[in-house]
């Protein structure tokens, strides 16, 4: 099976979610600057709130991603308030004829002060537990 790990991070919370999947699944965890160019089975895409949306860049990310190259996207990620960015994620991915898989990762994140040290060790081990379940 073919993996893939990308995330896209303003503060470094996702960036610590997607290294500790990418451990946990043997493949690098990379930032959404770089393009999935050979297929992989599975794209797990961290992603984050940012003013009650996704970032842009994520957004055009999965739009443009190529539907013979990526099997499924699994979404993780950290907020602050807000609970998934799964519906938005999957906007996006419906226009790019993509399917989600249902289940995700998502913790709180530290912002402003609020969730200091979020995600913290015990998100990180479920944020991998969760990715070796989803590989199984
Ligand atoms: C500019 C900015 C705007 C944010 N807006 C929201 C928001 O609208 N809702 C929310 O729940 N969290 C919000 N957050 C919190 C982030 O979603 C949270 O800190 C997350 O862990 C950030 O991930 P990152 O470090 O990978 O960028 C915001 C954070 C930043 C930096």
């Amino acid at each position: 099976m073919k993996i893939a790990v990308r995330y896209y991070t303003k503060t470094g919370n996702t960036k610590r979610l997607a290294e500790a999947i990418g451990k946990a699944v043997g493949a690098e965890a990379l930032p959404i600057s770089s393009p999935i160019t050979e297929p992989v089975d599975i794209l797990f895409l961290g992603n984050s709130y940012y003013a009650f949306s996704i970032d842009p860049e994520v957004r055009s990310f999965v739009r443009g991603l190529d539907r013979n190259l990526v099997g499924k996207i699994v979404n993780f990620g950290s907020a602050a308030m807000l609970n998934s960015t799964y519906k938005k994620v999957k906007a996006e991915a419906d226009k790019a004829g993509i399917p989600m898989d249902e289940r995700e990762f998502h913790c709180k994140g530290e912002f402003k002060g609020i969730h200091k040290g979020k995600p913290d060790e015990s998100d990180m081990r479920a944020a991998a537990e969760f990715a070796r379940k989803i590989i199984g």
